[in-house]
Parts: C-alpha cells; sequence; structure tokens
C-alpha cells in the first residue's frame, strides 16, 4: 500500500487495504445489503478531514475553470426534443439545470483526488461494497473523477449517469437545500420502465429518497439505473462533491453530446468510441 492513502482515508476506521479484516467485511456487507435494498449506501467520516481540506483547496485553486452548464436538460441528459414521441414521453420534458465540473483532465499531477481514485484499494473495496467483479475506472478523461461544482440557485434535475456506479464524496455543503433525492431501481438493462420514470419527474413522491451527505462522507451510488436529482442550493455557499465513477466496460466514454454539454468539449476518443450502449438503455 502506498503511505499517501492513509494520509487521505480513515483506514483505522475503514481498513480498504485489507478486504479480509472482520472490520472492513462488517462494512462491506452493510453497503452490500443497502445498495441491493436502495442503489445506494453511504460511509461516513470516510475521508480524513486534514485531505478534505487539501481537496476544497485544490478545487477553490481551480473553481474559475469550471465549465457551469445551464442548458435544459431531459433525464436522458439530452436538450434536443424528440416530436416523433407521444407529447408526454420522459424524453419530452426538459428541466432546468444549473450544474458545474471541473473536468478531470484538468487536475494537478499530485491533486490529492485523482491520487485516491487511482488506488486499487479503493476500487476492490467499491467492487466488494458492490458485490460486482470486475468492475473499471471510467476511460472518460474529463468525466471519470471530476469535482462537481453548485453554486447558489444551482440544480441538477431528475436523471440517470452514463457511467453504472458513482462515487460521491462530500467536500463542502450549502448553507440550505442542495439535497440528493433518488429512486432506487427504476430502470434495468433493457426495461426503461418509462411510466414510473415520468411519474417521479412529475412530482410523485412514493419512491423519492432523500440522502444528508456531511463533508468527508462517500456515498456509493448506481447512477445508470437510479433516476436522481439534487435540489436547488440556498444560501450564499456553493456545494463541492467529487464524483470518482466506475464502470462495467472499461472501454466507454460518454457520447459527444452528452460531454459538450456538460463537460463542454469533445475530445477525439469521445467520437472514436461513439457507440450503441449493450445495455440497451437511453444514453
Ligand atoms: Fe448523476
Amino acid at each position: 500500500m502506498n503511505d499517501r492513502l492513509k494520509t487521505i482515508v480513515d483506514l483505522e476506521k475503514y481498513p480498504i487495504q485489507d478486504l479480509n479484516s472482520p472490520k472492513i467485511k462488517e462494512i462491506i456487507n452493510k453497503c452490500k445489503t443497502d445498495l441491493d435494498k436502495f442503489s445506494c449506501a453511504t460511509i461516513p467520516n470516510f475521508i480524513l478531514s486534514k485531505s478534505l481540506k487539501i481537496m476544497n483547496t485544490e478545487l477553490e485553486k481551480q473553481v474559475d475553470e469550471v465549465f457551469m452548464s445551464k442548458k435544459s436538460i431531459n433525464a436522458y441528459l439530452y436538450s434536443k426534443d424528440d416530436p416523433s414521441l407521444p407529447k408526454n414521453h420522459p424524453k419530452r420534458i426538459f428541466m432546468d439545470r444549473d450544474n458545474g465540473y471541473l473536468n478531470s483532465d484538468l487536475f494537478s499531477k499530485d491533486s490529492e483526488m485523482k491520487f485516491l481514485y487511482e488506488q486499487e484499494e479503493l476500487l476492490k473495496f467499491v467492487s466488494a461494497c458492490l458485490g460486482i467483479s470486475p468492475i473499471y475506472r471510467w476511460a472518460d478523461p474529463l468525466a471519470c473523477h471530476a469535482y462537481n461544482v453548485m453554486r447558489p440557485e444551482g440544480i441538477l434535475p431528475w436523471h440517470f449517469d452514463s457511467c453504472e456506479f458513482t462515487l460521491s464524496l462530500m467536500i463542502q455543503k450549502p448553507e440550505k437545500g442542495g439535497i440528493f433525492e433518488y429512486c432506487p431501481n427504476i430502470r434495468e438493462p433493457g426495461n426503461e420502465n418509462f411510466e414510473e420514470v415520468k411519474k417521479v419527474i412529475d412530482g410523485d413522491r412514493t419512491k423519492v429518497r432523500q440522502l444528508k451527505l456531511e463533508p468527508g462522507d462517500l456515498q456509493i451510488f448506481k447512477g445508470r439505473f437510479t433516476l436522481h436529482r439534487v435540489t436547488k442550493i440556498e444560501g450564499n455557499r456553493s456545494r463541492y462533491l467529487c464524483i470518482p465513477a466506475y464502470v462495467l466496460d472499461p472501454w466507454r466514454v460518454n457520447t459527444p453530446e452528452h460531454s459538450k454539454a456538460i463537460y463542454g468539449k469533445v475530445l477525439p476518443i469521445h467520437l472514436e468510441r461513439n457507440k450503441e450502449r449493450a445495455d440497451g438503455l437511453a444514453d
């Protein structure tokens, strides 16, 4: 194990370097149960406070380089209407979005977050919690471990992620609002479940759950199959999160459309690897 990892993760509480230790086995079991049931698991105070400060500082240093996107968007991350679909189809419902990313390719070489993402210990721990192996780090050079910035009044409407599994690492909480809401297991490979998706977008709260994350907490989340959103940021403080992502396909990256809309640019890799998804889900 690299010595730097123990300055970032609370390895006393969460010995992810030794997946056979009873302590971590118990945590993995709890996460697996929560992920199976709710598509989501939380590990409190995973990151040490000193490291959290380093992450906060490295983001604030580059906060002017954050790409903010304010396009109105549907739950499948598109802003283009498809008039061939029925008028009330969820793909034709567009919602306000005001959300930004510090793209992963802008991170400094010795970045705290980038280092953490590249550790095998973290990947193996997440894989064990999910009960899925192998999983891979995302090949998308812009999105793989981006910092997410939501400024006052910022909002992230209902959507599905392109990557299968997302970690959310809370760095700075807003004064109010900015609550993560999600509907577990609403779609699965081969089944979009448009009817239920539409109900949630229209305001049905029956299946909606809320998650309160504190700075330092780590969330593991099945974002491709779980409709989710972040409510409006209230007060003057921005919400900072890091979103390292894991995938089932080590080759795939974001579509050129998503990359342009969400991360502000398209790289050759996005064009070269723009193929149909194997799971048949809208993307
Ligand atoms: Fe998301």
